[in-house]
């Protein structure tokens, strides 16, 4: 158990952020977002939740995301993202036309209008929608953040009415602190619904603030992340931990359509990283016969054994990690986070599935 809790840790220290849902049942969510907003708008993009969201948040001195070798590819330094380059966020952003939204931490230093004009990053690496084991802010102290910008004019309630989207990744975390605490994944059900009726609550919190697009992630198959695949020396994903992530997607996809009829439009949408995810890792399987690459599950950057991690360094200041030679060819970065080609492929496969189910 020992192991399974250093495991966990590391999860958590290095920030777990996704909010993904399935759009088996919806319209596409991509095209919808574009649609929606209407070609050459102004539009806002908010983000709430973790890593895969964050993109310099959290805090410089206790976050891996701002030591070597993260963001090697993309800016290429340490610039906050967890991975070699670019994440979630900065797609869905080029997808809308828009830069990516500054941070939330940067606003304190300097608000120029026209840096707040794409809209801002509120999301922190290593948080969900319950607090977690890093001391940032959880799901519902970021949309406070963002009810505070509304308070303090940075935006009106027009702005976010006419021109917003909202993107939220969230519940991986969750899951990593409750194992970390209990040991085990008992009771995992009952844990699942509180965390989708705590997030049901922060989505509507957006939701009257004016925002009228809610993009929400649902979990992808987490069991296929390296810090659970190293387990079968990166041969499998471990099932029970993908059952998990359905279980979720569909409690999710669920609440989100209660609170679509609720409000008789389709304000919620969910991004079904699980099935991305997948397609991405059987793409990176296609191309493996090429001997470089490596199994899709194996990450480009590992500690140099089980008690270094991507990034470490002793206290000497040697590095303790190793990095693969092309981390374009990895799917994974670290034990958690894809690369930026690994997002690129994620992104490509949320555009090609949800397309065609457009009526
Ligand atoms: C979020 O964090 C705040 C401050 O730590 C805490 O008071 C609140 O209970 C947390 N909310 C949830 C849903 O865990
Ligand atoms: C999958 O994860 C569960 C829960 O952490 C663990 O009990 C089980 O041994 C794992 N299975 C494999 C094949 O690693
Ligand atoms: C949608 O809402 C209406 C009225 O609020 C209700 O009668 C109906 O059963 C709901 N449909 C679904 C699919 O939940
Ligand atoms: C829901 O929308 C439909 C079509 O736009 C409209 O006819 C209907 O009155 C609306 N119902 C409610 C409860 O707002
Ligand atoms: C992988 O290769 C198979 C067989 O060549 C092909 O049918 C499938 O479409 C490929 N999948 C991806 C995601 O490229
Ligand atoms: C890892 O750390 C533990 C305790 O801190 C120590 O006992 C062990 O020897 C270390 N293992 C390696 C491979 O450095």
């Amino acid at each position: 158990m020992a192991q399974q809790n250093s495991n966990v840790n590391s999860l958590i220290i290095f920030c777990f952020t996704t909010l993904f849902v399935i759009t088996e049942t919806h319209a596409v969510p991509l095209k919808e977002l574009v649609e929606h907003q209407g070609h050459g708008s102004l539009k806002k993009l908010f983000v709430f939740g973790d890593s895969y969201a964050d993109t310099g948040n959290c805090k410089k001195s206790v976050s891996g995301s701002w030591k070597p070798p993260y963001g090697i590819t993309f800016p290429g330094k340490p610039a906050g993202r967890f991975s070699d380059g670019r994440v979630l966020t900065d797609y869905v952003a080029s997808y809308l036309g828009i830069k990516s939204p500054i941070v939330n931490d940067n606003r304190r230093n300097s608000v120029k209008s026209s840096q707040v004009m794409d809209g801002m990053n509120f999301a922190y690496g290593g948080t969900g929608v319950f607090n977690t084991l890093v001391n940032e802010p959880n799901l519902t102290t970021q949309v406070k953040f963002f009810e505070q910008l509304l308070e303090e004019k940075v935006y009106s309630r027009q702005d976010l009415i006419s021109s917003s989207i909202a993107l939220v990744s969230v519940a991986g975390n969750d899951y990593g602190t409750y194992v970390f605490q209990k040991g085990n994944l008992q009771d995992l059900p009952t844990f699942t619904k509180s965390i989708i009726s705590q997030l049901v609550v922060n989505l509507k919190s957006i939701q009257n603030l004016g925002v009228q697009k809610i993009v929400v992630t649902a979990m992808e198959p987490m069991g296929c992340l390296p810090r659970l695949a190293v387990f079968s020396s990166y041969k499998n994903c471990n099932e029970s931990w993908n059952s998990v992530s359905k279980f979720h997607n569909q409690i999710l996809q669920q609440e989100l359509q209660n609170l679509n009829n609720a409000s008789n439009n389709s304000v919620f949408v969910s991004l079904d990283l699980y099935s991305a995810f997948m397609s991405a890792l059987t793409r990176q399987e296609n191309n493996s016969g090429n001997s470089e690459v490596r199994s899709s599950l194996e990450p480009c950057c590992v500690g140099v054994s089980d008690n270094y991690s991507c990034g470490s360094v002793d206290e000497k200041g040697e590095k303790k990690y190793k990095v693969c030679k092309n981390p374009e060819l990895s799917m994974f970065w670290d034990n958690i986070h894809p690369t930026q080609s690994g997002w690129n492929a994620v992104f490509s496969a949320l555009k090609s599935s949800s397309l065609p189910k457009l009526h």
